[in-house]
């Protein structure tokens, strides 16, 4: 890296730590609070709170092969990285999701994305947005649980990406709502073999949570 390139980065890391420092705001780069969330093309209902995060996920989607012969999602697991700083409308256009992911330039882990048991019933799963380890490490409420409200196919190539989603919060109040939008991969082969082991398909998606007490 010659030394012009090593200056720059220095001079940006510098920046982008000046950002956060002074300030308690050390969960996102970027206020969010007036984000407009796009929701064409689907019949997702609009927010009613104002958008807090805005995190990309990065993971897979499991499948367990049922004994018909098809897939059934049996949870997921991602890392969820700030996307607060993104300039929101041109960047998270549907399908440009993983053109973001190489904009990232200062990755900064919100927290995970994954499954529970469902903590009301204690039967079945339920998703998970977890932060309590990574923006708010130490505190035990900076999570919540979700409980699928709309469940409505990706707006482009629906085969190959998964749903977009609209979950309100069934415990924990990190956020009162939580979207998955722009959705990236993630679809199970329409047929299995009855038997097959469990597969794990990469996705990315843009996971906007509202509201909440953070
Ligand atoms: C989903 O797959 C990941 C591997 O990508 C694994 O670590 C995780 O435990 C799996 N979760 C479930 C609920 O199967
Ligand atoms: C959902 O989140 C809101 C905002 O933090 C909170 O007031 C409410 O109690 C939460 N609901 C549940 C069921 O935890």
């Amino acid at each position: 890296m010659s030394l012009t390139l090593k200056s720059f980065f220095l001079v940006v890391i510098a920046s982008a730590t000046a950002l956060t420092v002074g300030t308690q705001d050390t969960y996102h780069l970027c206020d969010v609070s007036t984000a407009k969330i796009d929701l064409a093309g689907t019949t997702l209902p609009a927010p009613s709170f104002p958008p807090t995060f805005i995190g990309l996920g990065v993971g897979t989607q499991n499948y367990t092969c049922g004994s018909t012969g098809t897939y059934t999602n049996v949870g997921a697991l991602a890392e969820l990285f700030d996307a607060s700083c993104f300039p929101i409308t041109d960047v998270f256009d549907s399908g440009a999701v993983i053109s973001a992911a190489h904009v990232i330039e200062f990755p900064f882990i919100l927290g995970q994305h994954y499954f529970v048991t469902n903590p009301v019933t204690g039967t079945g799963l339920s998703p998970k947005w977890d932060f309590t380890s990574a923006a708010f490490a130490g505190n035990p409420a900076a999570f919540v649980v979700g409980s699928k409200i709309d469940d409505v196919p990706a707006p482009t190539n629906s085969a190959a990406n998964i749903d977009w989603l609209y979950l309100t919060n069934l415990t924990g109040t990190l956020a009162n709502e939580i979207y998955r939008v722009d959705t990236q991969g993630g679809q199970p082969p329409t047929s299995c073999t009855p038997g097959s082991p469990e597969i794990f398909v990469k996705y990315t998606a843009m996971y906007w949570l509202t509201g909440g007490s953070f």
